[in-house]
């Protein structure tokens, strides 16, 4: 949801300003631009399209040691080269990027017109370097028009400018993410860390209302004011190597191959002899808890109807509800409520204003994120780290995983302490059989059938999946990723659902699904037989010892071992399936149309 960057150091930024846009295009991609500030005035180069497209239009004149960076997903006003970042006041002097929403643009644009402003884009964003340009006009330093202009904004954001004549970048943040970099010879300033992470893993997280003054040998953080604050610097610990592709053609599929890694890492340390302990104790918190809310949106929804069975099935009283309709669907919450934020960057518009509604209604608030320093994990009373490691491609994969299990671990680390539940009969041959989880991933990724599968699968019109139970959760998964990156039509249903009215869709053209998770899972069987009777063709996806198999037109194999894993080993056949389809058809995988992988507007 748009991307910025910052640079300022002794060395030439352009190049590193463009790799940096690189990594975080992730958060959007329609629009690319870069400024920098050489001694002969701020120059800019932008463009609709990727940063690949920027970098074939560069000319000779972007020299420079301090400049700003912006890759773009469209809010306000269609990806041209007018509305890619940075924008510029009338003269030229003040280039500024912007990742957030300027609620109150309109009546500035307005006030701004009169004063003889005129205007070339149509994104909110256009409004802050004319409003610091009109301050400079009044005769104050750049500093103070910054800290004026920036004042004078409602809404979110996370800004940085440049202006003429200054080796200096300023920035400021409110709503929206931003990280400081803290490396040798220079400093950087970025939405999220992997902009920077092949130069420095030091990084100080920037709060609400900081204000940020970088030169070549030092920065400044205060509050608006200018009253000095004190922020605290951390060490990150993810491999430089994690943010490239490494051997492979795209960044999901080396996520769904990190799976095992990931795992490891979201296992490590947490359980011991039966029993769940996390970094965090967890006991204030939970202390008075009766009722638990999972809160999340797409990808990170589905893993949190995952975690919500499980919690139920521990006796927890639990409801999951999508983020974006919170208002509408939430039940009571006070303070012996629980809301849990299940969301891999953190930073999710929609999963964010959920959480502080539950939490202004009393109830405690925990985060359950990939991101250290993400607002989710500031925000919350605790927060909990999925450890999946940075995660680039725009369909999520290896965080689905990590969160289905760090929620699961959670289910039992609540189930021992929420009064009145009662720890689900199998929870200890779940976690059991929990470490051998990673070693089965990877044997669906050395067996896997999926890509021979894909071929299979081209010419077909429609794609269903079907499951039942935690095979539900899969289904609804594995129909939001086929979707996503193969553009192609894909739904899930609960397995029950397919003759309420789906089953009008089925045809021979519809290859469906099937999720299953245990050999006592009948549902699914019955229906996918249902659909079968009707022409279509049946994937079963799941163990080998269940009656599916031999009825399937084919079988996508998973390990057997506990139904709660194996689950999650049949949505990592189904990643492949959609993975190889979409590779098929040509589409652009990590970075499918319209998408951005941090929706930071609601
Ligand atoms: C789909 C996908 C999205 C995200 C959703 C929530 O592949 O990645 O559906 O799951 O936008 O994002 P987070 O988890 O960052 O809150």
């Amino acid at each position: 949801m748009c991307g910025i960057i910052a640079r300022v150091g002794h060395d030439e930024a352009t190049e590193t300003l463009l790799s940096a846009l690189e990594n975080l295009e992730y958060r959007g991609y329609d629009s690319a631009g870069i400024a920098v500030q050489n001694g002969s005035g701020v120059k800019v180069q932008k463009c609709s399209g990727a940063v690949s497209e920027l970098k074939s239009r560069l000319d000779d004149r972007l020299h420079g040691t301090v400049g700003i960076g912006h890759t773009r997903w469209s809010t306000h006003g269609p990806p041209t080269d007018e509305n890619a970042h940075p924008h510029t006041d009338t003269v030229g002097d003040v280039a500024v990027v912007h990742n957030g929403v300027i609620d109150n643009h309109d009546e500035l644009r307005a006030e701004l017109r009169e004063k003889g402003h005129v205007f070339d884009s149509d994104t909110d964003t256009e409004v802050i370097p004319h409003l610091i340009n009109e301050h400079i006009e009044r005769g104050i330093d750049a500093e103070r028009a910054i800290r004026c202009a920036v004042d004078e904004l409602e809404g979110s954001y996370a800004i940085a400018a440049i202006v003429d004549g200054e080796e200096r970048v300023y920035a400021a943040r409110k709503g929206s993410p931003l990280v400081l970099g803290l490396a040798d010879g220079g400093w950087f300033l970025a939405s999220d860390v992997p902009a920077f992470l092949e130069h420095t893993d030091e990084v100080i997280y920037l709060e609400d209302g900081d204000f940020v003054v970088l030169e070549p040998e030092t920065y400044a953080i205060t509050d608006l004011e200018g009253r000095p604050v004190e922020r605290s610097t951390d060490t990150v610990d993810w491999d430089p190597g994690d943010a490239g592709k490494g051997e492979y053609d795209h960044y999901m599929l080396k996520e769904i191959h990190h799976q095992p890694t990931a795992l490891s890492n979201t296992i490590d340390g947490r359980v011991d002899d039966g029993t769940v302990a996390f970094e965090t104790p967890l006991s204030q918190l939970v202390a008075n808890i009766e009722t638990v809310q999972l809160v999340a949106c797409g990808t990170s929804y589905h893993a949190s109807m995952f975690g919500a069975q499980l919690f139920r099935s521990a006796g927890i009283p639990t409801e999951v509800i999508r983020a974006s309709e919170y208002e509408a669907m939430a039940g009571p919450v006070d303070e012996r409520s629980l809301v849990v934020a299940v969301t891999q960057s953190g930073e999710t518009a929609d999963t964010l204003d959920a959480v502080r509604k539950a939490a202004g209604r009393g109830a405690k608030s925990l985060a359950v994120t990939n991101v250290v320093g993400s607002t989710a994990a500031r925000e919350a009373d605790e927060a909990i780290y999925i450890r999946a490691g940075p995660e680039v491609g725009v369909a999520a994969t290896k965080t689905f995983s990590s969160q289905a299990v760090t929620l699961a671990l959670l289910s039992q680390r609540l189930a021992g302490a929420v009064p009145d539940a009662t720890p689900r009969a199998d929870g200890n041959a779940m976690l059991e059989a929990l470490p051998d989880l990673p070693a089965h991933v990877e044997t669906v990724l050395e067996t896997s059938r999926a890509d021979s599968l894909a071929r299979d699968l081209l010419e077909d019109r429609s794609y269903f999946f079907l499951g039942s139970g935690l095979g539900h959760s899969v289904a609804l998964e594995g129909a939001l990723k086929f979707k996503e990156i193969t553009y192609e039509h894909a739904e899930g249903f609960a397995a029950g659902e397919l003759k309420h009215g789906p089953l009008a869709l089925v045809t021979e053209e519809s290859p469906v699904f099937a999720v299953y998770t245990a050999s006592e899972d009948e549902k699914t069987e019955l229906n996918a037989t249902e659909a079968q009777s009707r022409g279509a063709p049946v994937v079963a996806v799941g163990p080998n010892d269940h009656p599916l198999v031999d009825d399937a037109d084919a079988h996508l194999s998973v390990p057997d071992t506990h139904p709660v894993w194996t689950a999650l080993l049949a949505n990592v056949q189904l990643q492949l399936v959609s993975y190889h389809v979409a590779d098929l058809l040509g589409r652009p995988i990590d970075k499918p149309r319209n998408l951005a992988k941090s929706v930071t507007v609601e």
